[in-house]
């Protein structure tokens, strides 16, 4: 069992204040909060060894390098891939998308299939639907239910010969659904379509193992897992990556350049074009080791009573309704109360402290197929605690007075 006290001590935000209450923490959805040892990674970086990486002599240069590939060997250990240059450096989830929808531009023709499913984040479906507005190809929606679940019956249906990529969430940013991802790569790879997973929502509550998965792109966001915002990774196969022409040109991605012809370097680096964020790549190695010295299976447990305990409370207030409910889901709790706007209970929560996502958490489709505007959703991490629920329940129920 964890000690909370202990942890949350690793948090100096979580000791805060906000609006002259206690902060209670619950958009972890959004960005988690960063412990001590991620802050003074970055301060340590600028403060001892901030220098350009894989172009210098010098000492503070080599030193930089060293610190930044082992961040990348860390995460390599971390997502067991098979090689540390499947491992790429991005500013996030969203750039990693667009990395390989842009490689795929030069792969698909008219009339190929792209299957990306229904609950996916904007940033899951936009870089699909550009991608399919170059080249012909054509976008299919994989259907969920209502409980919020994929259908695999209809997923089994849509693939084809047709089908060249498939693309889905590990975990539902909105609902929190966690999703079929083995099932749904095995599926995919009989037709021999490829897989990108988003495991932006995953990350913080599991570790991935891709080789087991054998999915061909995974990609995260640094900051979901106590990391730096704009850090990012994307995984790839090596064969992918090697087959995908780079996302950006410039300084770093080179072998040679003339005005006649330039060369790729090899990977990792053919797709890490200009100056990255050095600072906050290693200091995502480092909230890596924070996240697994915590330990993922006292993190699930820990998440897994909030969510239990979550739900049972927040189901004691008359006319809330739960959006998601699968029987998969990790610890994120969407709702409304009948008649009032979420906006207008997520504006009141705020004042006393507490802060939550209210709207459409950039997964506009999951609210229409519900026909709502939106929602409210808490999402909890292993720092949180069951007295915090109860100040959000009774923070709810005095909006819900106030509104009525
Ligand atoms: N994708 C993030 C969220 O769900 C920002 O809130």
């Amino acid at each position: 069992m964890l000690d909370i006290q202990k942890i949350r001590a690793d948090f100096p935000i979580l000791t805060q204040k906000v609006n002259g209450k206690p902060l209670v923490y619950f958009d972890n959805g959004a960005t988690t909060q960063k412990p001590q040892v991620v802050i003074d990674a970055i301060a340590k970086y600028y403060q001892e060894i901030n220098a350009n990486i894989h172009r210098g002599v010098h000492t503070l240069s080599q030193l930089a390098t060293d610190a930044y590939e082992e961040s990348r060997k860390k995460i390599q250990n971390h997502i067991n891939a098979k090689f540390a240059h499947e491992v790429l450096f991005t500013s996030g989830t969203t750039h990693g998308i667009n990395a390989v929808t842009n490689g795929f531009t030069s792969i698909l023709k008219p009339g190929d299939e792209i299957l990306v499913s229904a609950l996916e984040h904007h940033s899951n479906i936009v870089p699909w639907q550009m991608l399919c507005e170059r080249t012909g190809a054509i976008l299919r929606v994989i259907p969920m239910n209502t409980d919020g679940e994929l259908i695999m019956a209809e997923y089994d249906k849509l693939l084809s010969d047709k089908t060249k990529l498939v693309t889905v969430n590990h975990i539902s940013n909105a609902l929190g659904t966690i999703n079929p991802v083995k099932y749904m790569i095995d599926k995919a790879h009989e037709v021999g379509a490829a897989v990108l997973i988003d495991g932006a929502q995953a990350v913080p509550h599991l570790k991935p193992d891709v080789q087991e998965l054998d999915c061909d792109f995974y990609v995260f966001s640094g900051h979901k897992l106590c990391g730096p915002t704009g850090t990012g990774i994307l995984y790839g196969k090596e064969e992918w990556l090697n087959k995908l022409p780079p996302y950006q040109g410039g300084g770093e991605m080179i072998k040679e350049v003339s005005f006649e012809k330039t060369t790729y370097a090899e990977l990792p680096h053919k797709f890490e074009a200009g100056t990255p964020n050095i600072a906050g790549g290693i200091a995502l190695g480092t909230a890596v080791d924070y996240m697994n010295e915590v330990g993922f299976d006292n993190i699930q447990q820990q998440e897994k009573e909030l969510l239990e305990y979550g739900t049972q409370q927040l189901l004691t207030i008359e006319g809330l309704k739960i959006y998601g409910t699968a029987k998969e889901k990790t610890s994120v709790i969407s709702f409304n109360i009948e008649g009032i706007h979420p906006y207008d209970i997520g504006t009141i929560i705020d004042k006393l402290g507490i802060a939550v996502r209210t709207g459409h958490h950039c997964a506009q489709p999951i609210m229409n197929f519900f026909e709502i505007p939106g929602t409210i959703r808490a999402s909890f991490a292993f720092y949180n605690t069951k007295e915090e629920i109860d100040s959000l329940v009774a923070a709810v129920k005095r909006a819900q007075n106030m509104l009525a």
